[in-house]
């Protein structure tokens, strides 16, 4: 059985379609921990699940490495096989990245490479393509750069606003991202040999 983490900053959605998933017998995956940096309103998903929650507020920290230091030792005491971002709003540090690495993965609102960072969704809009997306990745150094492990694609509508086009996208990354955790559990996903891969 597969271990996993999940750090959140807010609303857990995704972590939600997740817990749900793994509550079945047949999942290969349980959640042991759910973390954030601030009071995310998506604990309650944890707690209603049973699920023990460990908060780090970024804020109490003086900088990002003392932070992701002490998110980590809290988060290292469960285990876990697994670290999923699932709307984690920080950038950790380097340092936690190399720890954790390549069990270490990000879902993202956008069709990687296109349009990285916190606000995938806008920026999608603003430059009034199409189609967008949704991604899993392996967690790198960079900004949403890593080796991408699902993704697909999610039609812009006339009339899209950043909240209509989000909650468009939100099924479909908790699809890969059910997806991509059932698979590396399984082993059908490798994350040493797609990290390797250049
Ligand atoms: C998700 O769309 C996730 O991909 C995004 O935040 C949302 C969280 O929703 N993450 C990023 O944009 C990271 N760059 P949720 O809290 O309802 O699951």
């Amino acid at each position: 059985m597969l271990t996993v983490a999940v750090l959140i900053s807010g609303t857990g959605s995704n972590l939600r379609a997740l817990l749900e998933a793994a509550a079945s017998p047949d999942f290969p995956a349980r959640v042991v921990v759910v973390g954030a940096d601030r009071e995310a309103d998506g604990f309650v998903h944890a707690e209603d699940f049973g699920i023990p929650t460990v908060l780090v507020p970024f804020r109490e920290f003086e900088t990002r490495e003392q932070w992701g230091d002490e998110l980590r030792r809290q988060i290292d005491v469960w285990t876990p096989d697994l670290v999923v971002l699932s709307g984690l709003m920080r950038l950790l540090p380097q340092g936690v990245v190399d720890a954790w690495a390549p069990a270490l993965i990000n879902t993202h609102p956008a069709y990687l490479p296109e349009f990285p960072g916190a606000h995938g969704v806008r920026d999608a809009l603003a430059a009034g393509v199409a189609e967008t997306g949704a991604s899993v990745i392996v967690v790198d150094g960079g900004v949403d750069s890593g080796p991408i492990l699902a993704q697909e694609r999610v039609a812009v509508l006339p009339g899209d606003t950043e909240a209509t086009l989000h909650e468009r996208i939100k099924p479909v990354e908790r699809r890969l991202l059910i997806d991509v955790v059932r698979g590396i559990a399984t082993g059908e996903i490798d994350l040493d040999a797609v990290a390797a891969t250049p």
